[in-house]
């Protein structure tokens, strides 16, 4: 819950001070990453440099810290977002104890950024917001791992699973089917929901863990989970393939994995409409290898007959186009639009409610 009983004064300085600290909100978390990354590189173990490299995680912390301040009245407004944050972390294995290293050094580069006094009050005011933001994730966190251990075949931490089989989706693309090792229950979990694997094929012995969402059904994943992946090639040949993907598409029935519980919040609202009303059509639009949420979202729309399924792909070929032929299978109106001219060449043998586009100019 984000409500406080009391109002600290660290409200008041945060409010007074969010108009100088906002546009500066990017300057200090581009502080703040190198320094992390000298005093405290142990937690670099969580940070895909890949992701680092696009500046994106900068962008969101700094983004979440000033919604936090903006919001320091209407906390309940930052329920989505706290949600969001929390699942990613748990994805991730944070901990409570990490975030002792991340308020540290976040509040030595507002000091420096800003230029302020460490002891004064307009930097003890931050610190109190960030340890009260950082309080309200500890907490959500808290829960979230509990509920993920709770479920049907929940586990809390890492949880090993064997390679019942490998299949060849479409060019670079393979599906895993992961079964339990112990034997036991496979989790339960609601479509767009996403595993991590916690594997370091790497030299980089900082080697964050990857997400790859569930691309089955919960009602297809009773006895094995399923996940399909595409290689990432290196843009140039200079440029190494990406180190997770290469690993995933060697992998062979019988190896063993290790994966954190599924987690993540894609889902479609949904309304049930007035009576004597359909539930109209969810279009699935969807490119490359973002086909992988839809699968179990849709799967949802079609179990339940509650609303129709739409689905429009863009690849640059039906060779490269995964899990095509199961989409198509589904009878639900497609267009697959391919940019190769010849990319509709493969495309034989499909239903009639399939649409195949070739030469398609997809941008
Ligand atoms: C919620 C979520 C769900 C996901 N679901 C799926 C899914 O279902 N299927 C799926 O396939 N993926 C999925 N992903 C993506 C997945 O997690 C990985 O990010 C992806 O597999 C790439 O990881 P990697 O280790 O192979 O690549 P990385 O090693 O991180 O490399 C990524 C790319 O960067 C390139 N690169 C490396 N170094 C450089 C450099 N110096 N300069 C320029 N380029 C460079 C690599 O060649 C590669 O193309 C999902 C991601 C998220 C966040
Ligand atoms: C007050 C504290 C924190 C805030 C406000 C915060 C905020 C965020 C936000 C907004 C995201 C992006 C979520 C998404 O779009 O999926 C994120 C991701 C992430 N956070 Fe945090 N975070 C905090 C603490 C921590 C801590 C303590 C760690 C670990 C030391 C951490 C590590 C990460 C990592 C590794 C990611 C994923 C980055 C990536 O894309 O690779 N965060 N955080």
């Amino acid at each position: 819950p984000l409500s406080m009983s009391e109002t600290p004064s660290y409200v008041q300085i945060v409010k007074d001070t969010a108009h100088v600290v906002a546009p500066k909100a990017n300057d200090i978390t581009a502080v703040f990453y190198p320094k992390m990354l000298t005093n405290n590189p142990e937690v670099f173990k969580y940070f895909n440099k890949t992701n680092q490299r696009s500046g994106r995680q900068p962008t969101a912390l700094a983004a979440a810290v000033v919604a936090y301040a903006q919001n320091i009245d209407n906390l309940g407004a930052l329920t989505d977002a706290v949600t969001l944050m929390a699942h990613k972390h748990c994805a991730l294995g944070i901990q409570a104890e990490d975030y002792g290293v991340v308020h540290k050094n976040l509040m030595e580069a507002v000091a420096e950024v800003l230029g302020l006094d460490g002891n004064g009050d307009v930097a003890k005011g931050w610190s109190e917001a960030v340890l009260a933001l950082a309080g309200v994730l500890i907490n959500a966190e808290k829960e979230l791992y509990a509920s993920a251990e709770a479920r049907r075949g929940g586990w809390r931490g890492k949880r090993m699973f064997e390679v019942d089989e490998v299949v060849n989706e479409a060019r670079d693309v393979v599906s895993v089917y992961l079964k339990p090792q112990d034997g036991k229950d496979t989790p339960e979990f609601t479509p767009g929901q996403y595993i991590t694997l916690v594997e370091n094929p790497s030299k980089d012995v900082l080697f964050a863990p990857r997400h790859y969402t569930i691309s089955c059904r919960p009602s297809d994943a009773k006895d094995r989970l399923r996940i399909t992946v595409k290689l990432l090639r290196g843009p140039t040949s200079s440029v190494e393939d990406g180190i997770m993907s290469s690993f995933v598409n060697k992998l062979k029935a019988g190896n063993v994995v290790a994966l954190h519980p599924p987690f993540g919040v894609a889902s479609i609202p949904y309304a049930p409409p007035p009576a004597g009303e359909d539930g109209g059509a969810v279009v699935f639009l969807t490119a490359g290898i973002g086909i992988t949420t839809s699968v179990a979202l849709a799967g949802l729309e079609i179990e339940s007959g509650r609303r129709k399924a739409i689905f429009v792909h863009g690849d640059r070929s039906f060779e490269s186009h995964p899990l095509a032929k199961e989409i198509a299978a589904t009878g639900c109106p497609c267009l697959f639009a391919y940019s190769a001219a010849d990319g509709a060449a493969a495309a034989t043998g499909l239903p009639a409610t399939v649409t195949v586009e070739a030469g398609a100019r997809l941008t």
